[in-house]
This record gives structure tokens, sequence and C-alpha cells, in this order.
């Protein structure tokens, strides 16, 4: 997880998938928090670092903690990469590997990401090799359950170790920031019809230029008042630009959650 080749790969990975999912526009798909802040774990307890590998190399996504045995994250982080580990209980990557070490898991993503070429249902379960003990510093949130449309203006937290600057490195220590909800108008606004947001998405941001970008991928958006569990970090054109909306996984969708639930009920 450390070095050039990481850094390296990870732009690989991202200009890939930003090549298949927005090949008109040259820019992120969300991977860091830009304009957040230093956050304990304590504060975000479900956060996991991710390190994902393969033939095409290694690279970093954002994980949640939904029960002792189950993380979930994005399809696109782990879709044609073999090896998935989490690390739970860290607020920095320098803490000791020794006492805060890495955890094995296995994957499944949603049967209909990539079908459409785009992030519609980016989202996957891992199911741990060692289920995690639940405490101060990691402990399972509760997934949003199925519902209706969102409202606009919702609070969210979102955290990760994704780039603090459009084009920078990703970051030693973990951040978290708040964005909100905005309509699905406002969010078609930023967004070609072929990119359209669909019920498995929804778009947040906020008016400043605060935003999850590159590395952040995967990695939990937090109703702030409820801490329920309410989407997963999946694409953006742009992380600084003020006003831009990210797109994110929509847990209350109804195939989302279902896949989420045929998947954790063991
Ligand atoms: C996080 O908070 C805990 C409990 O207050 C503290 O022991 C720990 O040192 C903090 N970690 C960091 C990285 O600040």
């Amino acid at each position: 997880m450390k070095g050039a080749k990481l850094k390296s790969f990870l732009l690989i990975q991202m200009a890939f998938i930003v090549q298949d999912v927005y090949s008109d526009v040259v820019n992120n798909v969300g991977d860091k928090i830009v304009g957040g802040s230093l956050a304990n774990i304590t504060n975000a307890p479900y956060y996991v670092l991710m390190s994902i590998s393969g033939p095409k190399g290694q690279f970093s996504c954002g994980g949640t903690i939904i029960s002792k045995k189950h993380v979930l994250t994005a399809a696109h982080c782990v879709k044609g990469f073999s090896i998935v580990k989490v690390r739970p209980r860290i607020s920095s990557k320098k803490e000791s590997l020794k006492d805060k070490p890495w955890i094995s898991g296995s994957f499944v993503y949603h049967n209909k990401y990539g079908y459409r070429n785009n992030l519609d249902y980016d989202v996957s379960v891992i199911t741990l090799s060692t289920p995690i003990s639940p405490d101060s510093l990691a402990q399972p949130i509760k997934v949003a359950r199925a519902g209706s449309k969102l409202a606009a203006g919702i609070q969210l937290t979102a955290c990760g170790y994704g780039a603090t600057k459009e084009h920078g490195p990703t970051s030693n220590d973990l951040r978290c920031a708040y964005i909100q909800t905005y309509s699905y108008k406002d969010c078609l606004s930023q967004y070609r019809r072929s990119r359209a947001p669909t019920d498995r998405q929804f778009c947040a941001g906020t008016e400043n230029g605060v935003s999850t970008c590159r590395g952040d991928s995967g990695g939990p958006i937090v109703v702030t008042s409820s801490q329920e569990l309410l989407g997963l970090t999946s694409g953006t054109y742009y992380c600084e630009k003020k006003g831009a909306l990210a797109l994110y996984t929509n847990l209350v969708n109804k195939e989302v959650n279902d896949f989420i639930k045929k998947h954790t009920s063991d």
C-alpha cells in the first residue's frame, strides 16, 4: 500500500474508470476528501481502509463495517481484483500494523454492475475471514432501511483517506467532511443524459467545493443526525470545483438494499 508504485497505479485505475464511465470529461472518480478535517476513528468507528490487489496492481479504497463479518464497499473498487483486505481501527495509515493488522476477505458485487458501462449498482459486500470484535475503534453501523425518494438538504458525513486536492496524493490521515443531498434536478443538470443519475444513485456535495475525491471510493456516507449509512462514495467529475456534485450509491434503493441483505444474512 505504499510508495510510488501504488500512487501511479491509483491514477491508472482511476483513469481507466474515468475513461469507461465519463469518457467525455477528463477528471476524477470518487477517491479523497477535499475541504474536510482530521478525524479520529472513534468518531467514525465503522470506517475501514481497504487494500485491493490483483494482476492489475494494488490500490486503496474505503469500506464500512455493517456487521462483525461484513464490510460494504463500491463494486468498482473490487471488480477485476482478487485480494481484498480491510484495516479497521486506524486514524492514520502510520499506526502500528502489529496492533492494528489487515483482515482478509472475500467479495461479491452486484450482478448488474458494469452492465451499462457506468457506475450504476456500484455496491459490493465483503465477508471477512475473521470477525471484528466491536469496541470504541471498530463498530458496525446500521444501513438505512429501503424506502422512498431522498429529500434534498440532508446533512451527511463523508470520511476517507482520499486526495485533499484535485490532483494531489491521497491522505495519510483519516479525514471527514459534511456534505448534503441535492435534488435529482440539480444533479441531472451536471451530468450528460447518457450519464444521468439512476435510482441506484444520489447526488451530494456542497456550495463551496468540499467534496470526496480520488481515494475515497467505496467509503461511507452517513446521515449525520441519525448515524445511518445512506450511501457509498462512487464517482465524480471534479473534487474542488465549487458547486460540483458527486454520485453516491443509494443504499435505500430496494435493489441495492436487497442485495446487501441477501449477502449478509449468513
Ligand atoms: C483518538 O482518540 C482516542 C481516544 O480519545 C485517543 O486515545 C487516540 O490517541 C486518538 N487517536 C489519534 C490518532 O488522535
